[in-house]
């Protein structure tokens, strides 16, 4: 272990948000590379706040797919046609326009509450975005949060008698729901129609255990969910908007302000989260994200 490594460990610092969601982790430099120590204890702080930030991050490409490595598998992106050229597991969530006019990147990424690879086999397990610009307005107040909602705990704060009408029920999920759903807001309108592989549903159970910890999570969207196994379409609905609404309560739910150089990482069981579509080009926002491949649903 070299001076630099130890000097990191020693400072390594969990903060907390307040919230249920949320923690800054201080003390590590991810462009230095990131010790297997450290790493347990990067994950060990993801599993308890569901999203962590490291912030004044500086890094390349190839740092942040190494980084991003020792969370598992990395996944291409489904979109394959917003990649960060010449890195396939790099995608670029922006709202910028090339010299054609055409997006560089995801835009509208996120405008309806969501689980990444919700509509997946294997959902994704964790999505990390590195920030490389942020929109922010006259007052240099930063523009465009992203708000996390923790699953586990919605969960745990249930009544019991839905605890137990949850029990063994399945859900039926899209990515075509997603976008008629952010259709509806008026977002993500000029993306590519999808394919029909991309329009297959994936069935998961509505209480999700997570693959680590062994938390109880609601793995329900109004998003991505479109029916319930063995319920009428009506009172499917009636349960989804129900489950969905319960999530993201106020007091549930960590707003993430974000700074050039955040490097956010969550768990996509345990989480769900929200992109707050409150700028507009000239206001340019551009960040780089990878996503780590997820298991079979339990
Ligand atoms: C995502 C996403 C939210 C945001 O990349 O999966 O939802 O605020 N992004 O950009
Ligand atoms: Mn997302």
């Amino acid at each position: 272990m070299t001076t630099t490594e130890l000097d990191r460990t020693e400072t390594f610092e969990v903060v907390p948000s307040g919230k249920p969601a949320g923690a800054e982790i201080r003390g590590v430099d991810i462009a230095r590379g990131v010790s297997e120590a450290t790493m347990k204890k990067i994950l060990d702080a993801l599993h308890e706040w569901k999203v962590v930030v490291l912030r004044n991050q500086r890094i390349t490409p190839e740092q942040q797919i190494a980084f991003s490595r020792h969370f598992g598998t990395l996944e291409p992106h489904v979109l394959p046609q917003y990649l960060v050229p010449g890195y396939s597991e790099l995608v670029r969530v922006s709202n910028v326009l090339d010299d054609a006019g055409k997006p560089i990147g995801m835009v509208d990424a996120g405008r309806v509450w969501h689980a990444d690879g919700h509509f997946l086999p294997k959902p994704n397990l964790y999505s990390m975005l590195y920030a490389l610009e942020i929109p922010h307005d006259a007052n240099g107040k930063p523009l465009g949060a992203t708000l996390f909602a923790n699953t586990a705990h919605a969960y745990a704060q249930l009544p019991e008698a839905m605890k137990q009408r949850l029990q063994g029920l399945r859900g039926a999920n899209s990515l075509a729901n997603v976008y008629a759903r952010m259709h509806a807001e008026n977002a993500a309108k000029n993306r590519p129609p999808l394919t029909e592989a991309q329009k297959r549903e994936a069935i998961h159970p509505v209480v999700r255990t997570h693959p680590f910890t062994g938390e109880k999570c609601l793995y329900v969207t109004r998003a991505a969910t479109g029916r319930i196994e063995g319920m009428s379409q009506e009172d499917g609905d009636a349960l989804i908007g129900e489950l969905g609404d319960w999530c993201v309560r106020e007091e549930n739910v960590y707003a993430h302000q974000w700074a050039v150089g955040d490097v956010l990482i969550w768990d996509n069981c345990s989480s769900q989260h929200l992109a707050v579509g409150d700028y507009a080009l000239p206001q340019r926002r551009l960040l780089h994200r990878t996503t780590v491949a997820g298991l079979e649903t339990f």
